[in-house]
C-alpha cells in the first residue's frame, strides 16, 4: 500500500472536503425511478444464492442468453420480467438481489430485489425449500432498506425515493403448486375446500398489500396467477391428459385471479387513489398458449430444457435435454417462461388495453 506523504495527505484532505461540500450542498438529485420488486421465482433475480436451500437456479445452462451467458440465480434462459420493466422505465440498472454484498452506497438508490424463489402469500408455502425469504421477511427487509438509505440521503429524501418508486409483487403460483396441490390430500387441501382456501389466500394477499402501501409507496404492479394448470410440470405429470392443462390448477387460477383484482379495486377506493395496477397473466399467457404460432413460437407445451413428457420432469440442469433456439419455446424450464415469452408479457404490461390491464397500463400509471 502506498504512503501517504505530508502534502498528498492535505491534498486528501481536500478532496474529501471537495466532496463534502458537493454531497451536502444541494440536494442528491435522485434522478431515475427507483424499482423494487417482491415475490418468488418467477421475479427472483439471485437472493436465493446467497441461502441454503435447492430452489435456486445458479448453474448452467441457466442465464445461456443473459449477456454474460452466465447464471445468475435468475429462474430464466436471460432476462426475467424485472429486467425488463428495469429497462423500460429507465431504471439505472436491474435492482440487484437485497442479499448482494454488492449493493450497498451509491447503487441502494436504485432500489431492491426483495424476491425469494419458492415463497408464497402463506408461511408454510414452500417449506419444502426450506430456507427462503418469506413474504413477511422481505418486507422486513424493505423496512431494513429504508433505514439503511436514511443514513446516507436522510429520511426525508428516502421517503420521497419510496413514494416515487415503482413496485413490482409477483406472488402466489405456489400457494397451490408447492402448497395446496403439492401431493395428493395435503395439509391445506384437507383443510380447506378449494373456494375457501382462495379467499384465505386473498386476505392475507391483501394484509401484504396494505402493509406494503403503508411502508410508503405510491406504484405498484401486482401480477395475478398465470395458467399454472399448463406448465409443462403439470402437463408431465398428467401425462394421460395429452397435453390438456390441468383442470384442478386451472379452476385454481381461475377462482383466484377475479378476486385479486376485486381486493385490488377495493383497496384503490379505498385509499382514493390508483396506487396498485392489476396485470391479467393469465390472459396474457393463454394468448400464447393458444396461438403459439402467432407469437413465433413452436411449442407452448414443451420445455426448453428438461427431460421426460414435455421436458417437465425435474430440474432443468447440464445433462437435460436443451433446445437450440431459446426464442421458439414459451417455456424455458418445466414452470419458467423464456425470456421471449417474458417480453411480451412486459410488452402487455407497459402498452396493454384494459383486457389486461386493470385499471391501466403501466406507461399511463407512470406517466400521472
Ligand atoms: C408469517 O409469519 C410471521 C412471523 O412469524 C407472522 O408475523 C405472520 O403473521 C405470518 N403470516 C401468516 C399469513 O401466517
Ligand atoms: C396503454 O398505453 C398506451 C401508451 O403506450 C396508451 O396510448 C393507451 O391508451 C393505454 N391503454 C389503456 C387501455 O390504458
Amino acid at each position: 500500500m502506498a504512503m501517504i506523504t505530508g502534502k498528498s495527505k492535505s491534498l486528501v484532505i481536500a478532496f474529501v472536503s471537495l466532496f463534502l461540500v458537493l454531497v451536502m450542498s444541494g440536494p442528491i438529485v435522485v434522478e431515475a425511478r427507483a424499482f423494487f420488486v417482491f415475490g418468488d421465482s418467477l421475479v427472483d433475480s439471485g437472493n436465493n444464492n446467497y441461502l441454503l436451500t435447492t430452489a435456486r437456479a445458479d448453474s448452467p445452462p441457466y442465464g445461456i442468453d443473459f449477456p454474460t451467458r452466465r447464471p445468475t440465480g435468475r429462474f430464466s434462459n436471460g432476462l426475467n420480467i424485472p429486467d425488463l420493466i428495469s429497462e423500460a422505465i429507465s431504471n439505472e440498472e436491474p435492482p440487484l438481489p437485497y442479499l448482494s454484498p454488492d449493493l450497498r452506497g451509491r447503487r441502494l438508490l436504485n432500489g431492491a430485489n426483495f424476491a425469494s424463489a419458492g415463497i408464497g402469500i402463506l408461511n408454510d408455502t414452500g417449506f419444502q425449500f426450506i430456507n427462503i425469504i418469506r413474504m413477511y421477511q422481505q418486507l422486513d427487509y424493505f423496512q431494513q432498506y429504508q433505514q439503511r438509505v436514511s443514513r446516507l440521503i436522510g429520511k426525508p429524501q428516502t421517503q420521497r425515493l419510496v413514494s416515487q418508486s415503482l413496485v413490482l409483487i409477483t406472488v402466489g403460483g405456489n400457494d397451490f403448486v408447492n402448497n395446496y396441490f403439492l401431493v395428493p390430500y395435503s395439509a391445506r387441501s384437507r383443510q380447506y375446500a378449494l373456494p375457501d382456501y382462495v379467499r384465505l389466500l386473498v386476505s392475507e394477499y391483501k394484509k401484504i398489500l396494505l402493509r406494503l402501501y403503508s411502508l410508503g409507496v405510491g406504484r405498484v404492479l401486482v401480477t395475478g396467477a398465470g395458467p399454472l394448470g399448463c406448465a409443462p410440470a403439470e402437463l408431465a405429470r398428467s401425462s394421460s391428459s395429452n397435453g390438456r392443462c390441468s383442470a384442478e390448477l386451472q379452476r385454481a387460477a381461475s377462482l383466484y385471479d377475479p378476486q385479486l383484482l376485486q381486493m385490488i379495486n377495493e383497496i384503490n377506493r379505498k385509499i382514493g387513489k390508483n396506487v396498485f395496477i392489476a396485470a391479467n397473466t393469465n390472459q396474457m399467457q393463454m394468448d400464447f398458449l393458444s396461438t403459439p404460432r402467432s407469437y413465433g413460437f413452436v411449442t407452448s407445451k414443451v420445455a426448453c430444457c428438461g427431460q421426460g413428457p414435455y421436458n417437465g420432469i425435474g430440474l432443468c440442469t447440464v445433462l437435460s435435454n436443451l433446445c437450440p433456439n431459446r426464442d421458439l419455446y414459451v417455456f424455458w424450464d418445466a414452470f419458467h417462461p423464456t425470456e421471449k415469452a417474458n417480453r411480451l408479457i412486459v410488452r402487455n404490461i407497459l402498452t396493454g388495453t384494459t383486457k389486461y390491464m386493470n385499471p391501466m397500463n403501466l406507461s399511463s400509471a407512470l406517466a400521472l
